[in-house]
C-alpha cells in the first residue's frame, strides 16, 4: 500500500482539491486497494469543515465530487503514516518541517514537483481571490496528480 497526504494551509480548498482529483484517478484506474490518499491543513481553522463551496462548484463542472471530504491538522505523525507528504507551497512545506520527527521515511516535498505540462512549484492560495483562483488551482492539481500516479506505479513494486 502506498499512502498519500496532501497538506495546505486550511484543508479547504487546495489539498481537499488535490485528495478528491488524485484518489478519483487511483480510482479510475483500479488502485484502490493499493493507493491511499488523504488531505490535512497545518492550520487549525476550519477542522471539521466541508471544502469551501468554490473549490467543490469548481470540482464538479470537472466531474469530481468532493463533498464528503471534512478538514482535519497535519500532525507530526502523519510523517510516520504515509509514504508521500506533499504541500502544496513552501510555506506550508516549512510548517510542516517545523513539526519533522528524526527517523521517519516519507518522501516530503512540494506537490507540483510532479507536475509535467506547468513549470510553476507553489500552487497559490485561492482563498482571498476569484473564481478563476480555483480554476487555476484544479488545473495545476491534475497535472501533478497525472504526474504522481505515473511516478507511483513507476517505482512501486
Ligand atoms: P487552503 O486555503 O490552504 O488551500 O485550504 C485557505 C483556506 C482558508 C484560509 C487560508 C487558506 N484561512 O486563512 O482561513
Amino acid at each position: 500500500m502506498t499512502r498519500v497526504l496532501f497538506v495546505c494551509l486550511g484543508n479547504i480548498c487546495r489539498s481537499p482539491t488535490a485528495h478528491a482529483v488524485f484518489e478519483h484517478m487511483v480510482q479510475q484506474r483500479g488502485l484502490s486497494s493499493q493507493i491511499m490518499v488523504d488531505s490535512a491543513g497545518t492550520g487549525d481553522w476550519h477542522i471539521g469543515h466541508s471544502p469551501d463551496k468554490r473549490a467543490t462548484a469548481t470540482a464538479k463542472t470537472r466531474g469530481i465530487d468532493m463533498t464528503h471530504l471534512r478538514a482535519r491538522q497535519f500532525t507530526r505523525d502523519d510523517f510516520a503514516r504515509f509514504d508521500y507528504v506533499l504541500a502544496m507551497d513552501n510555506s506550508n512545506l516549512k510548517d510542516m518541517l517545523a513539526l519533522e520527527p528524526a527517523g521517519h521515511t516519507a518522501t516530503v516535498r512540494l506537490f507540483l514537483e510532479f507536475a509535467t505540462r506547468f513549470t510553476e512549484r507553489e500552487v497559490p492560495d485561492p482563498y482571498y481571490g476569484g473564481d478563476e483562483g480555483f480554476e487555476y488551482v484544479f488545473d495545476l492539481v491534475e497535472d501533478a496528480s497525472l504526474g504522481l500516479i505515473r511516478h507511483i506505479q513507476e517505482t512501486s513494486s
